[in-house]
C-alpha cells in the first residue's frame, strides 16, 4: 500500500474533530472546556475518559489509554494506521491523491460489485424451493442452522456447467468479467462455470465484503473443497475464513480458536461457540497470525489429530508464537474433527476441551519425545533441538528462560547449556531486532533506567506544551541528550514540524509516530503537562538534570576509555584522555565526541 502524503493527513486532522469522532461512539459529557465519557476501553461505572478539544487528543486515567484521533479509530476498531487515515479521509470528504491507486480502486470496486451479485446468486439458488432441497438438507445434516446458513451467506452453485455463465448473460455481465473474478474457465471447447454442484462459502474482508469463494462438493467430484484462484482481492494466505463473523467474539475472549475447515468454523458458531476462524485450506501465514493478533491475545489450535495436523501444529505455533500470541493446543480424540465433536459432546464438553487445551511446552516436548524416544544423551539432546527452535520465538524474556529450565529438566540436561544452544538458535532474530533499536551503547542503555526518564519525560512534556520551550532555555539541549528513544523520537518529531514552520500540535505529532503506543503517550505527556505547575521552572530544572546526567554519561565512557587504553598500555593516549577528563570535570564545556578516536575501547 503506497504511503499517505503527510499533507493528507494533517487535512484529516484538520477536518476532523475528536470530540465529533468519539462521540460517534460514546456518549461524552461537558467538563468545563473539554469533555468526559465512560471509557470505552475498559469497564467503569464513572468517567474517567477524557477528551481534550484544545489539543486533539484522549486520555483515561482508569486505564491509561489514549491518543489522537487515528490511534481512537486503531485501537476502538482495531484498524492499522492507514486504514484509520483512509476511514476518517472518507468521513472528512478528503481525496487520498494517488492516480495509480484511485485507478485500482475503481476496477477492485466493480469486482467487489460482480463477487457480491454472485454471492446474492449463490443465495438465491440454495433457496431455491426444488433446486436447493438436497443441499439445505445436507446442511441441516451436517448441523448449520438457517441462522449460521445467513451470517456465512452460503451458497449453491448447482450441477450443470454453465448456470451461472448464463444467469449472468441475462444480468448484462460479461463472460471475461467472471473469468477474471476466477467463476469461469475457458476450457477448448467453450467456457464453462467452475463451481459445479457445490455448497458455496464466500470468503468475506473484515468489513465482510466478499472477496472470493469456497466450495464444498456435494457428490464425489474431487477435490472435496475447490478455492478459487487468486484475484486483486485475494490473495491466499492473506484472509481467515470466518474472522469477520467472529471477530467481536474473539475481542470478547480476547482468544481465537484456529480450525482447518470451513464446516468446523460454520458448526462451532451453531453451537454457540463464536470465536473461531480457519486458515483456508492452506498453511497459517505469518500475515494471518497478525491479523489474529489485532484481536486476540491467545490462540487456540485446533487442528486434526493426524500426522498432517500435527506438522499444521507445530508451524502454526511458531508462527503464532513469533506475531507475540500466547499459543495453546487443544488435543481432539484420533480422527474426531472440531465440528463433529461439538455435535457429538454439545458446547459445555467443546468449551471444557479448550479449557484444558495444552501449552506450547507441553505440546513440543511431546513431539519431540516421540521423535527422539531413546532416552539416552543423544536422543535427549535432539529432542532439545525440536523444542528450541520455537522457545527462541517467544517475545517474553521470562517465559523463555522459564521454559529453558523446564526443558533441561524434562529432558535432564544442564540449564546453562540448555540457554547457551537456545542464544544460538535466537542469534539470528535478535540481530535483526538489534539493528532496529538504533544502537544504543551498553552505557546508554545503562543510563535509560526509569529514574533517568523522569526529567526527559517532563521535559517531553512540556515541550509538547509549548514547542518554544525546546530552543528558549538557557542552555539548550541537543536530542542526543535525550536516551530514551521513544521520547527522542517525539522531540525529533516536533523539532522537524517547527523547523518546517508548522506548529507542532500534540495531535500533530501523534499522527507523525507510527509506532505502537507512541500516540497514547503523547496523550499521557500532554496530561502530565498539564497537571504540572509552574512550567517554565519546571522545564529549566528538567534541563539541568538531563545536562547532568550527559555530563556523568560521559564521564563513565571516558573513564572506560582510559582503562582501556591503559590496560593496552598506550600510555600517550591514556594522558590526552586524562587530561580532557580533567577538562570535563572542571565544567569546561562538553568535549569532542571522544569515542570516535578510541576504537574498539568500547565494551
Ligand atoms: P478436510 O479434508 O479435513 O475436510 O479439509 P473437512 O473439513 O473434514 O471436510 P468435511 O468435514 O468432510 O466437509 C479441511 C480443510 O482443508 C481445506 C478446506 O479448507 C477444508 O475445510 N481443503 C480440503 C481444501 O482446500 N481442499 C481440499 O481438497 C480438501
Ligand atoms: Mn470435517
Amino acid at each position: 500500500m503506497p504511503l499517505i502524503p503527510e499533507g493528507v493527513i494533517d487535512e484529516v486532522q484538520a477536518r476532523t474533530d475528536i470530540a465529533d469522532l468519539i462521540g460517534r461512539y460514546v456518549p461524552l459529557k461537558r467538563a468545563g472546556r473539554h469533555f468526559k465519557a465512560c471509557c470505552p476501553f475498559h469497564k467503569e461505572r464513572t468517567p474517567s475518559f477524557m477528551v481534550n478539544t484544545e489539543k486533539q487528543v484522549f486520555h483515561c486515567f482508569g486505564c491509561g489509554v489514549g491518543g489522537n484521533i487515528f490511534s481512537f479509530l486503531m485501537q476502538h476498531d482495531r484498524l492499522t494506521f492507514p486504514e484509520a487515515v483512509r476511514q476518517l479521509a472518507d468521513h472528512a470528504g478528503v481525496a487520498i491523491p494517488d492516480e495509480a491507486a484511485a485507478s485500482s480502486r475503481a476496477a477492485h470496486a466493480s469486482l467487489g460489485a460482480l463477487l457480491e451479485k454472485v454471492c446474492q446468486h449463490f443465495e438465491r439458488r440454495l433457496l431455491d424451493p426444488a433446486g436447493g432441497r438436497a443441499a439445505r438438507a445436507y446442511l441441516e445434516r451436517r448441523g448449520v442452522s438457517e441462522r449460521t446458513r445467513q451470517a456465512f451467506r452460503l451458497g449453491l452453485a448447482p450441477s450443470g456447467w454453465q448456470g451461472l455463465l448464463q444467469a449472468a448473460k441475462a444480468t448484462g455481465v460479461s463472460a471475461e468479467e467472471l473469468e477474471a473474478a476466477g467463476l469461469i474457465i475457458n476450457g477448448r471447447s467453450g467456457s464453462y462455470d467452475r463451481f459445479r454442484h457445490r455448497l458455496m462459502f464466500p470468503i468475506v474482508d473484515l468489513r465482510s465484503r466478499v472477496v472470493g469463494f469456497g466450495g464444498r462438493s456435494l457428490d464425489a467430484q474431487e477435490p472435496k473443497y475447490l478455492n478459487g484462484p487468486e484475484t486483486p482481492l485475494y490473495t491466499k494466505g492473506r484472509h481467515l475464513f470466518g474472522l469477520a463473523q467472529a471477530k467481536d467474539a474473539i475481542i470478547r475472549a480476547k482468544t481465537a480458536v484456529v480450525v482447518e475447515g470451513y464446516f468446523d468454523c460454520a458448526v462451532l458458531a451453531d453451537g454457540g461457540v463464536g470465536h473461531v476462524v480457519s486458515p483456508l485450506g492452506t498453511a497459517l501465514t505469518a500475515e494471518q497470525a497478525r491479523l489474529l493478533k489485532r484481536y486476540a491475545e491467545q490462540a487456540i489450535l485446533a487442528f486434526d489429530a493426524d500426522a498432517a495436523g500435527e506438522q499444521a501444529t507445530l508451524r502454526g505455533i511458531d508462527l503464532l508464537v513469533e506475531s507475540g500470541l500466547q499459543v495453546r493446543v487443544a488435543r481432539l480424540p484420533q480422527g474426531v474433527d472440531p465440528d463433529e465433536y461439538l455435535l457429538a459432546y454439545g458446547r459445555e464438553r467443546f468449551e471444557q476441551l479448550l479449557d484444558r487445551s495444552a501449552g506450547i511446552f507441553d505440546v513440543l516436548i511431546e513431539t519431540a519425545l516421540r521423535r527422539h524416544p531413546g532416552g539416552d544423551t543423544e536422543s535427549r539432546v535432539q529432542a532439545a533441538q525440536v523444542v528450541l527452535p520455537t522457545i527462541a520465538k517467544v517475545p517474553s524474556a521470562m517465559r523463555r528462560s522459564e521454559y529453558v529450565r523446564l526443558l533441561a529438566e524434562r529432558l535432564r540436561l544442564d540449564a546453562g547449556a540448555v540457554a547457551e544452544e537456545l542464544a544460538k538458535a535466537d542469534a539470528r532474530g535478535s540481530a535483526a531486532l538489534r539493528a532496529g533499536q538504533g544502537g544504543l551503547s551498553r552505557a546508554a542503555q545503562a543510563a535509560a533506567r526509569p529514574a533517568a526518564r523522569g526529567p526527559e519525560r517532563l521535559l517531553t512534556a512540556l515541550v509538547l506544551d509549548g514547542p518554544a520551550r525546546w530552543t528558549r532555555g538557557t542552555e539548550p539541549l541537543s536530542l542526543g541528550d535525550i536516551i530514551d528513544p521513544a521520547l527522542r523520537r517525539i522531540l525529533a518529531v516536533v523539532c522537524e514540524l517547527e523547523a518546517a514552520g508548522s506548529p507542532a500540535s500534540p495531535a500533530q505529532v501523534a499522527s507523525r509516530l507510527s509506532e505502537e503506543g507512541q500516540a497514547a503517550l503523547v496523550a499521557e505527556l500532554v496530561e502530565l503537562a498539564r497537571s504540572t505547575p509552574s512550567k517554565d521552572e519546571a522545564f529549566e530544572d528538567c534541563v539541568q538534570r538531563i545536562k547532568a546526567a550527559t555530563r556523568s554519561r560521559d564521564l563513565a565512557a571516558m573513564r572506560e576509555q582510559i582503562q582501556a587504553a591503559q590496560q593496552a598500555g598506550h600510555e600517550a593516549e591514556v594522558q590526552r584522555l586524562l587530561a580532557a577528563y580533567q577538562h570535563q570535570l572542571t565544567g569546561a564545556p562538553r568535549l569532542e565526541p571522544v569515542a570516535a578516536s578510541a576504537g574498539g575501547s568500547q565494551p
